[in-house]
């Protein structure tokens, strides 16, 4: 698989991921989610700094967090209730070797769109799939293509303060579109240093999505609005078929 961005695996960027984007409601609805499917054993693939998986600990799960990005995992290990999370460095195919059976596979913070090829995809859904009890849940959003989000991603040079008081500055701009690809490149500057991180995302479709949960064993249940970002991107609630 692709190797993690530099935003998530340089450990200077990854610092930066929860200060940068703060505003965790998203995370909400995901709770309720797992609340209403009544999961208790939960696999969260591409956890990052761990924002979700903490958080479910807490609530009593029993939560593994998975992610490529060391730097983004040692942020998640330095949280409240992070000794209550299993963390793991890989990309879901590195579950296959541990023969899990958990209740609800998760992916929030539109993970599903960092699996740009179809190989990578294909191997994600298979691992997942592989990953869960028969009936088991995937629940992951991603952003809808007609919504052409990309045209707001542009951010002049930005000072941000740091909580230990230096100031960054945050600067993105959008390179290509080649829908369904869009690479956008970031550039940060802390004092005299200047970190860039260049990122593609893949723009799948409500049909594409469907599609290829079917193909890989999924029966697709329920596809909602995310409620904080409505009409922007799609929740899809899928159960592993036997
Ligand atoms: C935008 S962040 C979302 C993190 C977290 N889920 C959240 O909601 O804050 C995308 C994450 O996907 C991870 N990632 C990149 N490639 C991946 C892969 N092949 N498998 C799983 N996660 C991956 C990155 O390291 C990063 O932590």
């Amino acid at each position: 698989m692709r190797e993690p961005d530099a935003a998530f695996a340089d450990p200077r960027l990854a610092a930066l991921y929860d200060v940068l984007d703060n505003d965790r409601s998203d995370l909400d609805a995901y709770l309720a989610i797992v609340d209403e499917v009544g999961a208790r054993r939960i696999v969260d693939i591409g956890c990052g700094t761990g924002s979700l998986a903490v958080r479910l600990a807490a609530t009593g799960c029993s939560v593994l967090g998975v992610d490529p990005a060391e730097a983004s995992l040692d942020v998640a290990r330095a949280k409240p209730n992070a000794e209550l999370v299993t963390w793991l460095r890989g990309d879901a195919t590195r579950l296959l070797d541990l023969h899990i059976s958990a209740d609800l596979a998760v992916m929030t913070g539109n993970v599903a769109q960092v699996f740009v090829s179809d190989n990578d995809w294909s191997d994600t859904l298979a691992a997942v799939h592989a990953s869960l009890r028969p009936d088991g849940w995937f629940v992951f959003e991603t952003r809808r293509p007609e919504a052409r989000d990309w045209e707001h991603w542009d951010i002049a040079p930005t000072a941000v303060t740091l909580p230990n008081g230096d100031v960054a500055t945050v600067a993105r701009c959008v390179t290509e579109v080649a829908v369904p690809l869009v690479r956008f490149e970031t550039s940060t500057t802390i004092g005299e240093e200047v970190l860039d991180s260049t990122s593609t995302l893949r723009f799948r479709g409500r049909e594409e999505v469907e599609r290829d949960l079917r193909d890989h064993g999924f029966r697709v249940v329920d596809v909602r609005d995310a409620p904080d970002r409505p009409g922007k991107e799609l929740v899809f609630l899928a159960s592993a078929q036997q």
